[in-house]
């Protein structure tokens, strides 16, 4: 019989064949892939000393292709809770040296299982994605594991944060757990994302294509928006989910933190000279931004896709908030299929999460064109304007330039449930531009006149001058109140302040049907 000492010995034993994962030689191999380990990823993402592993000892199940003679403690994830900033977080991480990470049947247990902790305590799920595939020799178990993380990753959408990195291969259906939680970082160089490879590709289309242009880091971060956001190397990916976890509650009934603002940082001067004089010229939003956030608290998401919009966190009196922002630097800050998507996907994660929005408007509508409408302008412009109607969240507006036609309905205008709408003295809210304007309704009057050119010159400013400033919509009251710039700051902090306690009674039903 053992001794007492025999036992722990035996369990010591155990420990380390678990963290050597598939051994020396396939670590190294990783390393000069230029990546770091499972083990080595989950120590640096959370606390020191933090990690409390699950399931070290759980091996597969597998009688077929020689796998009963390869057994690895773990089975090729690493899964168990841990802190961030002292913060409780669940954590898995496939490990690339045990069968490439392939997902086995116990493999997706293991997953599952922290899964099911997280959602049960309420804490944030990150997976850390660098695998094979279905474990091909296991076969449809495999596929059943997968399906039953997908499961959950839906059961779990708008009750825990959950963030995906992927930082190795993820291809095939496996792809669909990443693209179902709420953010998915890339790492650059060393991670591609596809349903089918270039191989299949070749053979479906005759089209020619590297992994990484098919389904890499800046592939998915600009052309498909798939990832939220790209990182250099796996310790900057880390150092982004650790940073992204800041601005996030624990769960969706986390009562949020409140506001608590220094009276002498009110006002902003700096807000005063963004918006150039001509209505034409472009400027970064993202100085209008900064002017009223907390010091270099923006955290920008999707900041490589449709760059006519802007979405990010920042923290305004030290409280996290959602920030959409149209960007007249990118097409004038126009809304189109993909910014529409993108700002209310954003709406949607700031709304389950209880994390109030402010929206900066400066749009000249909806992008024209045959591409536009051919690819549903009409169904994904509904999105947003779904998205912010039905977001409870405090929603404060703030119109620095133009709000034009239908646009002006959709970004978070008072008639679909803002709270607050401010504008700035140089804001024109119309159905449209003065020129486009004055071409429709004076057509008859400039066509007979002695000089066209000089008549639509004249027309423009009289329509100008009618409705191209904020004072119209402020005697309506769908303008609160038209603003100095240099006060954005002030009136937010106070205004938000004033939100805290908000509470909407919704209509009882099952669902509603967001036009997707
Ligand atoms: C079992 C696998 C595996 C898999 C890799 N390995 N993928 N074992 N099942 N799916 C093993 C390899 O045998 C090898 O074992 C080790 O992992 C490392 O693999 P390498 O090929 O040496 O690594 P690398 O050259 O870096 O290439 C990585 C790779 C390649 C591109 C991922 O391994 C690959 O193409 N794998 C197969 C991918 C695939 O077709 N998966 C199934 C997709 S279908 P040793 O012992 O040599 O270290 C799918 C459906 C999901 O996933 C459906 C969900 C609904």
């Amino acid at each position: 019989m053992d001794s007492k000492q025999d036992k722990i010995d035996k369990l010591n034993e155990r420990i380390a064949l678990s963290k050597l994962g598939g051994g020396q030689k396939r670590i190294d191999k990783q390393h000069a892939n230029k990546k770091l380990t499972a083990r080595e990823r989950v120590d640096y993402l959370l606390d020191e000393g933090s990690f409390e592993e699950i399931g070290a000892f759980v091996t597969h199940r597998t009688k077929d292709f020689g796998m009963e003679d390869q057994i690895i403690y773990g089975d090729g994830v690493v899964t168990g809770y841990g802190t961030i900033d002292g913060r409780l977080v669940y954590v898995y991480a496939q490990d690339f040296t045990v069968f490439g990470g392939s997902l086995s049947e116990t493999h997706a247990e293991k997953i599952c299982k922290i899964m099911d902790m997280a959602v049960k305590v309420g804490a944030p799920i990150i997976g850390l994605n660098d695998s094979g595939g279905a474990r091909i020799q296991e076969g449809v178990r495999s596929l059943g594991g997968y399906a039953d993380i997908f499961f959950r990753n839906v059961q779990a959408s708008g009750v825990v944060p959950q963030i995906s990195a992927v930082m190795g291969p993820c291809a095939g259906g496996a792809v669909y757990s990443p693209a179902m939680t709420d953010f998915i970082i890339m790492v650059e160089e060393t991670s591609y994302m596809f349903v089918t490879g270039p191989n299949v590709v070749k053979t479906v289309t005759n089209e020619e294509v590297t992994s990484e242009e098919l389904g890499g880091a800046h592939t998915h971060a600009s052309k498909s928006g798939v990832a939220h956001k790209t990182s250099s190397n796996d310790v900057e990916c880390l150092n982004d989910i650790k940073t992204l976890i800041s601005y996030l509650p624990q769960n969706n009934k986390e009562i949020p933190q409140p506001l608590n603002y220094d009276m002498k940082d009110e006002v902003r001067e700096v807000l005063n000279n963004i918006v150039p004089d001509n209505p034409n010229k472009p400027y970064d939003m993202h100085e209008v931004i900064s002017g009223i956030i907390d010091d270099d608290s923006f955290y920008e998401i999707h900041k490589e896709y449709a760059e006519s919009i802007i979405v990010g966190f920042a923290r305004l009196g030290g409280k996290s908030i959602g920030i959409v922002a149209n960007q007249p630097m990118s097409f004038a800050g126009v809304l189109g299929v993909r910014s529409s998507r993108k700002a209310a996907r954003f709406t949607r994660f700031c709304d389950c999460f209880n994390i109030p929005l402010l929206v900066l408007v400066d749009v000249p509508g909806f992008l024209p064109g045959t591409d536009q409408e051919w690819n549903g302008i009409i169904i994904h412009g509904a999105k947003l304007l779904y998205a912010l109607s039905e977001a409870t969240v405090p929603r404060i507006t703030v119109i620095t330039r133009k709000a034009y036609g239908g646009a002006y309905d959709v970004m978070n205008s008072k008639h679909i449930g803002a709270d607050y709408n401010f504008a700035w003295p140089g804001a024109e809210i119309a159905v449209m531009g003065a020129k486009g304007a004055s071409e429709i309704i004076f057509r008859r009057e400039i066509a007979a006149a002695e000089n066209p050119e000089e008549k639509l010159a004249e027309k423009e400013a009289e329509y100008a001058k009618k409705f191209a400033n904020p004072y119209r919509a402020a005697k309506r009251g769908f303008i609160d109140e038209v603003i100095l710039p240099e006060n954005t700051r002030r009136k937010l902090l106070k205004a938000f302040a004033t939100l805290e306690n908000k509470d909407v009674v919704k209509p009882k039903r099952k669902h509603g049907n967001i036009p997707l």
